[in-house]
């Protein structure tokens, strides 16, 4: 593939727009679904919760969130005005009833009071945070004490074996992600790291590792 069309990809993973986003997020939430379910749950959801994610793409995975327990509210967070679009349409139900929330941000100021919310919870966002100290600091002002972040990341050790992600991808591996959080007042106090087979773009099975690490603030 040419160096133009692995950088499309990146802008596209990082930023979907146009018409080739639509498509793209479709490709990467059903990719990407074990991930994204695997950190739901590792959140613990109880009933009345107020959720908040950051970068959920096109958001097909929030019935299944809002499944997890009675009366929760979830709240989406996007920088890509095609992705607050489609998660809006495709969640059409869960925003006129009230169950879902979605807007825009700049990437650095979560729009949200101090302590409003009891989980929080991000996949495959943090290679594209522009200041990842000062946007951790931001999740734990909003997060609720003893409230939960879940971040969950495909490991560098997979990642940099995909072509594209020499472009506009920072990669982290549990280290590097654990140095980063030791910076912050969060604590950690879980993480995993799992394998799962994932298709890749040339359509063969490949082994993705990906780590889910749980903070309390
Ligand atoms: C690779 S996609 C992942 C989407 C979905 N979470 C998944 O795992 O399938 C990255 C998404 O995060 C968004 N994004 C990038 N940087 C972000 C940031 N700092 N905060 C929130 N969302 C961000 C992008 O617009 C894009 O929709």
């Amino acid at each position: 593939m040419k160096q133009e069309e692995l950088q499309a990809i990146a802008s596209q993973l990082k930023h979907p727009s146009g018409e080739k986003g639509i498509e793209m997020a479709n490709m990467m939430n059903e990719t990407n679904i074990n991930m994204t379910h695997h950190s739901i749950q590792n959140l613990n959801i109880s009933s009345s919760n107020k959720i908040l994610e950051l970068g959920h793409g096109n958001a097909g995975h929030v019935e299944f969130l809002l499944e997890q327990a009675k009366d929760l509210k979830y709240y989406g967070l996007e920088m890509s005005d095609l992705m607050f679009q489609e998660a809006r349409q495709i969640n059409r139900n869960f925003v006129s009833q009230k169950q879902a929330f979605f807007s825009l941000y700049d990437g650095n100021l979560i729009p949200f009071q101090d302590s409003f919310f009891d989980k929080i919870f991000t996949v495959n966002t943090l290679y594209f945070w522009q200041k990842p100290e000062e946007l951790l600091s931001e999740i734990y002002r909003v997060l609720k004490p003893n409230g939960t972040f879940c971040l969950t990341f495909a490991e560098e050790s997979f990642m940099k074996t995909l072509p594209f992600t020499q472009f506009e991808f920072e990669l982290y591996s549990t280290e590097k992600a654990q140095n980063l959080i030791e910076r912050t007042s969060f604590k950690i106090v879980y993480k995993e790291t799992l394998t799962e087979k994932v298709k890749s773009k040339t359509g063969e099975l490949v082994n993705r590792d990906y780590t889910t690490i749980v903070l309390e603030k």
